[in-house]
Parts: structure tokens; sequence; C-alpha cells
């Protein structure tokens, strides 16, 4: 990104005074989006479902860097949720995270109903698919997962019409597939990636955390040791990719997760890693303590 482009809060906007409006229905966002754009002002955008932590307040403030204007939806998807449990128990905290992003400057909090988003019913809707890179990892252990996640952003893509949209590494296959979508459907959006943000234990922060107890969320600080680990074992010896993996898992099962998938990949497409690849990034999901946790760590060989 250019100097040029990046945009520097005013000093009005750095105050946390600045009206945050609040939207609910597509004309009312369609009018505050049309204003903005006849004065010229780009646009940055940043999906969410809510129950905000610092990773996603990041996402904010990269935004916010981007593009004078930010907005931030709130919307707990059902169309992305495989389980219908995991639906119901997903954390709302729709007071916290409004302070929270009126905190941060957000001018327009975007908080749809289900029926605004999907007003005939989930079944019939159209949906936007991914083909290849939404089958595999993720989309393997949590069928329909990514179908719902493209659709859905695909939809806010066309109400909010950003300019910029800000992702976090944290979910690194939805990123990619973001990435694809936007070019294959020709959004003219740039997704702009944001580093993961983890607890002081090096847990990667997640809505899903505050699921957990203090003792099972202080344990879950190993996935990352054994990220890091296996990173490192690969650098020492780029050939033993298929032992480093081995080694993960079975520190994982021995840490009392249960492994979904310990995957060694290509950074670009996520195919599996080959000796020789330069960029990799180790992906791993596991469910601990009646929650299901993934993360990720790039390296560079
Ligand atoms: P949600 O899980 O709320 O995440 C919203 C955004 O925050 C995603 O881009 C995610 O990658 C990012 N994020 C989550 N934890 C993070 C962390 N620890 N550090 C940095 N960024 C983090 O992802 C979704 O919602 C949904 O699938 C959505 C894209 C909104 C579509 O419904």
């Amino acid at each position: 990104m250019s100097a040029r482009s990046r945009h520097k809060p005013s000093p009005a906007q750095s105050t946390h005074f600045k009206p945050m409006q609040i939207v609910r229905t597509e004309s009312e966002l369609r009018d505050t989006i049309a204003t903005w754009r006849q004065a010229g002002e780009r646009i940055a955008f940043v999906p969410t479902m809510g129950n905000l932590h610092a990773g996603h307040l990041s996402l904010v403030t990269e935004a916010r860097q981007q593009a004078p204007r930010c907005v931030v939806s709130i919307f707990v998807n059902p169309m992305q949720f495989n389980d219908p449990d995991d639906l119901q128990r997903y954390p709302r905290t729709f007071a916290a995270d409004k302070a929270q992003l009126l905190a941060a400057g957000v001018d327009m909090l975007f908080v749809p109903e289900v029926e605004t988003v999907y007003p005939d019913g989930m079944a019939l809707a159209t949906q936007v698919v991914v083909p290849g890179l939404s089958q595999r990892l993720e989309g393997e252990h949590r069928p329909g997962h990514f179908t719902g996640v493209t659709t859905v952003v695909s939809k806010l893509f066309n109400l909010v019409q950003p300019d910029i949209a800000v992702f976090g590494k944290k979910d690194y296959q939805q990123l990619l597939l973001i990435r694809q979508m936007t070019r294959d459907l020709n959004f003219p959006i740039q997704i702009v990636a944001a580093e993961t943000r983890r607890e002081a234990s090096g847990l990667a922060m997640s809505s899903r955390n505050g699921l957990m107890d203090d003792k099972s969320r202080d344990n879950a600080r190993k996935i990352h040791e054994v990220l890091q680990l296996c990173a490192e074992s690969i650098k020492s010896d780029p050939r033993s990719l298929a032992q480093a993996q081995q080694q993960a898992e079975r520190a994982l099962e021995d840490a009392g997760f249960k492994v979904e998938y310990v995957a060694i990949c290509q950074q670009h497409a996520l195919k599996s890693a080959e000796i020789g690849d330069k960029a990799l990034v180790i992906l791993v999901a596991v469910q601990y303590a009646g929650v299901r946790l993934i993360d990720n760590i790039e390296l560079s060989l």
C-alpha cells in the first residue's frame, strides 16, 4: 500500500465523541453509503459476528487507517453454522460491542436481523460457493460452513460497497476464500489481511475462548506452543515435513486435545506443502473442553 492511500484519522476522528450510526435496515444503510460516496469518501469495512475482542478491534484500527469512513457489521450468520448447538451457544454481547466500537471511532455499525439478510429464508437463498478450497480442512470438518461465509460476505459487500475490507489471518482459510471470491466475482474491493492477536499466554483471541473455564483456557496456550515448535523443527530441517506434522499431532493429543487436523500447507493455495516449498503455513483445528479452536502459523524457509 502506498503512503498516499494510507488515511490518517483527523483529530476530530480520533476523539471518541464522533457519533456512531447504528443501522438495521438496507434502505438506511444505502442512504448513508450514498451520502458518503457523493462526498467522495472511501469506505473500509470490517464484517464480524460480534462478541468483540482486541483481535476484532485491531481490524477496526487497520480499517480506520485505510479510509475516512469505517463500517462494522455484527451478524451471527446462521448459514455458516453447521452445528445448531454452536449457533445457539455463540456469545452475543451487543451492549459491550457497541461501546467498544463507539470508542474505536467507527462511523456505522450495521446490525441486520436474520430476516433482513435472508428475507425468504435460507433454504432457497442464492448461494456463493468457492469450489476446491472450500472443501478442504475447515470445509471438510464443517460441511457447508464456507458456503455460509462466502454467501453472507458477498451480500454484505453488495450492501456496504466498501473500497477496502479487513479480515484476520486467524481464520486463514476464510481469508484465502474471500480473496478468491473477490477476484472471481470482480468485487472492486481491496482485501487487507490483519495479523492474529493473541492473549498474553499465546492463545489466539477468539469469541469461543470465553466458553472455556480458566484452567482449560490456560492449557489451550499449548496450541500456539506446538505450532511454534513445529515451525522451528521445519526450519531446522526443511525435509522433515511429515515428521514435524506427526510430532505436532502427537504433542497436541498428549496435551489432551482432540485433533481434527494439523496440516502443513503452501500459503497461497493451502495445498499440502512439499519439500522445496518456501512459503508455508501450519494450520490446526482441535476440540477441547467442549470448544472447537483453530489457529495457524506462517513460516518462510
Ligand atoms: P468473527 O469470527 O467475528 O471474526 C471477524 C473477523 O475478525 C474475521 O476476519 C476474523 O479473522 C477476525 N479475527 C478473529 N479473531 C482474531 C484474532 N485473534 N486476531 C485478529 N483477527 C481476528 O469470521 C467471522 O466472524 C465470520 O465468518 C464473518 C467473516 C463475519 C462472516 O460471517
